[in-house]
C-alpha cells in the first residue's frame, strides 16, 4: 500500500502523487527550448510527449489562439453549430481516408469512442489489441494497453478486450473472430511500447483478415500521427488504410484535443445521442487545430521532417553500431527509440544534466520525439549530447 509519505514525496505541493516530476520548474518556452526558473535553457527532445510539434511560442499557434480569443467564443457546446469544428473536420476528411470526424479531448477518449463506434457498427463486443500497445488510461483503453503494472490495481477492467502477440500471423488469425470481434486496434508505430514500427506486411494481413470477418481496423495515431513519422498520417507509409483512426497529442498545438476519423460505413451506424462530450471540438481548440493541421500538412514541412528524420536515423544507427550500450535504433521521421543494454532512466538524468530533455519508452528504451520544427543544427546539438553519454 502506498503511504502518505511516499505519495507526498512523489508530488510537489498539493498535487496528487500520480506523477513524480523531476528536474527544475519551467517558466517559458522558445522554439525547441524550455527555460527553467533559474534561466537555464534545455533543448527539448520530449516536446510535451510528442505534443508540441511546432515547438514553443510558434507564430501559427500564437496567432490562432489570439484570433480565436478575439471572437469571445472559447466554448458554446455541441448543441450548436460553430465554424471552426466544421472546418477542421472538413480539413481532416479532405486529407485522409475518412468521411466523418468526432472531436474529444484526449487520446484515451478518442480510443474509447472508437471502441464504442466499432461496437455499435458491428453489433459485436470484443476488441483485439497487441503486445507492446499503449492506448490510454481509461477503463477500456487500459484494458487494451499492454502494461500489467498499470492495470493490476484497477481490475476488473472492461471485459472482452484481449492482447495478442504483435506481428504474429497465427495468433491474430486465431484471436479475430467473425462472430465476436468488433475491432482490432494497433499503433502503426508503437510509442510507449518501445518505439516500434509495425511490419507493413503484417498490417496488410490484418486488414485482409478483418475485411473477411467483418471487423473494424482502428489505427491509433495519437502519438505517431500528424507529421511525426514524416507523412501527415503514419498509415500512409504502411500501404494499409484503416476504418477508424484516432488522433490527439499534437492536434491543437498543446491545447487538449482528440479526434476520431471514420469511414461512412461505420459513421452511419451512429445517431444523435449515441456518444457525446461537453468540451469536444470547441471553437478555441478547433481554431488552433485547423492552423496546426494546415501547417504540418504542407508538403515542404513534411519533406523536411523526412529529411531530418533520415539524418537522425543514420546518426543513431551509427551510435548503435559503435556503442556497447546501444542495442538498436528504431523509428520513422522524428520518432526514434534507442534500445539500451541497460536501464534508460539514468541516461535521461545524464542528458538533462547536460541540457537535453529526452524520455523513456519502457525500461530500456530512450525515446526521442523533438518538435517537428527542429533545425538540423539543433538536432546535431542533441545527438552530440547523446553520443557523449552513450559512446
Ligand atoms: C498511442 C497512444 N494512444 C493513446 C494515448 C493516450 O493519450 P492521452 O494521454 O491523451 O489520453 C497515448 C499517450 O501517450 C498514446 O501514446
Amino acid at each position: 500500500m502506498t503511504t502518505a509519505s511516499t505519495a507526498a514525496s512523489a508530488a510537489p505541493g498539493a498535487l496528487l502523487g500520480v506523477y513524480a516530476p523531476v528536474g527544475p520548474r519551467f517558466v517559458a518556452g522558445d522554439g525547441v527550448e524550455l527555460i527553467a526558473e533559474d534561466g537555464t535553457r534545455y533543448l527539448d527532445f520530449v516536446a510535451g510527449i510528442g505534443v508540441n510539434a511546432l515547438g514553443y511560442n510558434h507564430p501559427v499557434v500564437r496567432q490562432a489562439v489570439e484570433h480565436a480569443l478575439g471572437t469571445g467564443l472559447i466554448h458554446i457546446s455541441n448543441l450548436y453549430r460553430t465554424e471552426p469544428a466544421e472546418r477542421l473536420a472538413e480539413e481532416l476528411v479532405a486529407r485522409s481516408f475518412a468521411d466523418r470526424v468526432f472531436f474529444c479531448n484526449s487520446g484515451a477518449e478518442a480510443n474509447e469512442a472508437a471502441f464504442k463506434f466499432a461496437r455499435k457498427w458491428s453489433g459485436k463486443s470484443e476488441i483485439v489489441a497487441f503486445s507492446g500497445s499503449f492506448h490510454g488510461r481509461l477503463f477500456a483503453t487500459l484494458a487494451a494497453t499492454d502494461r500489467p503494472e498499470y492495470k493490476k490495481p484497477f481490475e476488473p477492467l472492461v471485459p472482452g478486450i484481449r492482447i495478442v502477440p504483435r506481428e504474429d500471423w497465427a495468433a491474430v488469425d486465431h484471436a479475430v473472430s467473425a462472430s465476436r470481434t468488433a475491432a482490432v486496434i494497433v499503433e502503426p508505430v508503437q510509442g510507449e511500447g518501445g518505439v516500434r514500427p509495425i511490419d507493413p506486411e503484417w498490417l496488410g494481413f490484418l486488414r485482409e483478415l478483418c475485411d473477411s470477418r467483418g471487423v473494424a481496423v482502428i489505427f491509433d495515431e495519437v502519438q505517431c500521427g500528424l507529421g511525426r513519422t514524416g507523412t501527415l498520417f503514419a498509415y500512409e507509409q504502411t500501404g494499409v488504410v484503416p476504418d477508424v483512426l484516432t488522433l490527439a497529442k499534437p492536434l491543437a498545438g498543446g491545447l487538449p484535443m482528440g479526434a476520431v476519423l471514420l469511414r461512412d460505413a461505420i459513421a452511419s451506424a451512429l445517431k444523435p445521442g449515441d456518444h457525446a462530450t461537453t468540451f469536444g471540438g470547441g471553437p478555441l481548440v478547433a481554431s488552433v487545430a485547423l492552423e496546426v493541421v494546415r501547417t504540418i500538412a504542407q508538403p515542404d514541412f513534411l519533406a523536411a521532417v523526412r529529411q531530418k528524420g533520415e539524418w537522425l536515423g543514420a546518426r543513431l544507427a551509427g551510435l548503435a553500431s559503435r556503442s556497447a550500450k546501444v542495442r538498436d535504433a528504431r523509428g520513422r521521421g522524428l520518432m526514434w527509440g534507442l534500445e539500451l543494454a541497460e536501464p534508460a532512466a539514468p541516461c535521461v538524468t545524464a542528458a538533462r544534466e547536460r541540457g537535453l530533455l529526452v524520455l523513456t519508452a519502457g525500461a530500456n528504451v530512450l525515446r526521442l520525439v523533438p518538435p517537428l520544427v527542429i533545425t538540423p543544427q539543433e538536432l546535431e546539438r542533441g545527438v552530440a549530447i547523446l553520443e557523449e553519454i552513450l559512446a
